[in-house]
């Protein structure tokens, strides 16, 4: 193979890679607004209409996006099976049986057809029930269900990590009478193999950590916290409550959380991920970091938000949570 040829060829996974990180970013944002779920959802809070990209986002997770198949046999299965108690039991049963809630029961899934139980599933799925659930299909579609298949009910923004989704599915496996086989050794040789050769190149989906963040000093005199506001009621208000006291949800009460020690509500059940960067105080440039991609600045993190990546927002928001407490600090 010529240089030239492969350079063009790494270019296009590069643009690939770039492709799907912007769709499952831009798909996330929007579906986070969908997770505010006000009163409970017997039906999926908002049907989101087609991507503008939708002509090939399915090839694009696939040539992006990190197979899980090397890290199935050792995943985690406790940790997976914590994660989906939290963050998909409000949506699924598991149990041999169990009720459709908003979505359809997984008991025995992996391995079945695709989304072709007794559920009312959505247009935008029916196309992709094609084959059998197996380790690929199920990465990508916990990576970005609205990538996979845009506009399906699953209000789900997707599981960025990639270890956090071979634990998951590590666990989902064993909620079967006979468990779909773990992967062989030649298939896990011949995953790495695909991971390993484009060398050199950038990993394909993870966003870019924490470091690239700069300083958003500068952005305080202009932010703006009406605008603050009303993205965190919409974003974040699903998982958290911001008022005095107000209880623990998905994530802890956030009354007073500038300027208060990091990861430390009393009595909240924080994950290991975020155990490390406990205790700090929390200062505008370490939430900005944060909020522009908590799971890089916490790999693992169970804070399932993809992050704020437009640095006013986030002096907006940063702004407002500021303002939102008995002693406010002060901001550059
Ligand atoms: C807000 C509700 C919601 C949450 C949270 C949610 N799901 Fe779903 N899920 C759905 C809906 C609705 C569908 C059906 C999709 C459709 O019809 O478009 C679905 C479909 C699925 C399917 C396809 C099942 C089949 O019958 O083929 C799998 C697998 C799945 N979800 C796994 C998960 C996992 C794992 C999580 C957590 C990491 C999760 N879901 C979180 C609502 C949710
Ligand atoms: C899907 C649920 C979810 C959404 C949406 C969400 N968070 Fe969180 N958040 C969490 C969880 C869970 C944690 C605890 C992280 C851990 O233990 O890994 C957390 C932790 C935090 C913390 C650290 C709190 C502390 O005790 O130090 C801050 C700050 C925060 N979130 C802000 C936000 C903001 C601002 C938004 C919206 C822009 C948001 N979150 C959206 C679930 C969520």
């Amino acid at each position: 193979m010529s240089g030239k040829g492969k350079d063009s060829l790494l270019g296009n996974k590069i643009a690939a890679g770039l492709l799907t990180a912007g769709l499952i970013f831009w798909g996330a944002n929007r579906i986070a607004g969908t997770l505010v779920p006000d009163e409970a959802p017997k039906t999926p809070a908002i049907k989101i209409t087609a991507l503008p990209t939708a002509s090939a986002p399915v090839a694009a997770v696939a040539a992006g996006l990190e197979s899980i198949i090397p890290l199935i046999a050792t995943g985690d299965v406790a940790k997976g099976e914590a994660f989906v108690q939290q963050q998909c039991s409000a949506c699924h049963t598991l149990t041999p049986g169990g009720a459709a809630g908003v979505g359809p029961n997984l008991y025995g899934f992996m391995g079945a057809p695709m989304f072709s139980g007794s559920f009312a599933y959505s247009d935008a799925v029916k196309d992709k029930a094609k084959g059998n659930w197996n380790y690929d299909n199920v990465n990508a579609w916990l990576a970005a269900p609205q990538t996979f298949a845009p506009g399906t009910g699953m209000s789900y923004p997707g599981i960025k990590d990639t270890q956090m989704r071979a634990d998951v599915v590590a666990y989902l496996r064993t909620l079967s009478a006979t468990p779909l086989p773990l992967p062989s050794a030649a298939e896990v040789s011949a995953a790495t193999a695909a991971a390993a050769a484009p060398a050199g190149a950038p990993a394909s989906t993870p966003a870019p950590a924490a470091e690239a963040a700069p300083s958003i000093d500068s952005l305080f005199a202009t932010a703006d916290l009406a605008k603050g506001k009303a993205l965190v009621m919409q974003q974040c208000a699903a998982c958290h409550t911001f008022t005095k006291g107000g209880a623990a949800g998905v994530g802890p009460n956030l009354y007073g959380i500038v300027g208060a020690k990091a990861f430390s509500a009393p009595g909240f059940g924080y994950s290991a991920a975020v155990k490390a960067k406990a205790g700090a105080a929390w200062t505008d440039d370490t939430l900005s970091a944060w909020l522009e991609n908590p799971m890089g600045y916490a790999p693992g993190t169970m804070m399932a938000y993809p992050g704020i990546k437009n640095a006013q927002t986030r002096a907006d928001v940063i702004a407002y949570l500021n303002s939102n407490s008995a002693s406010p600090e002060k901001l550059p």
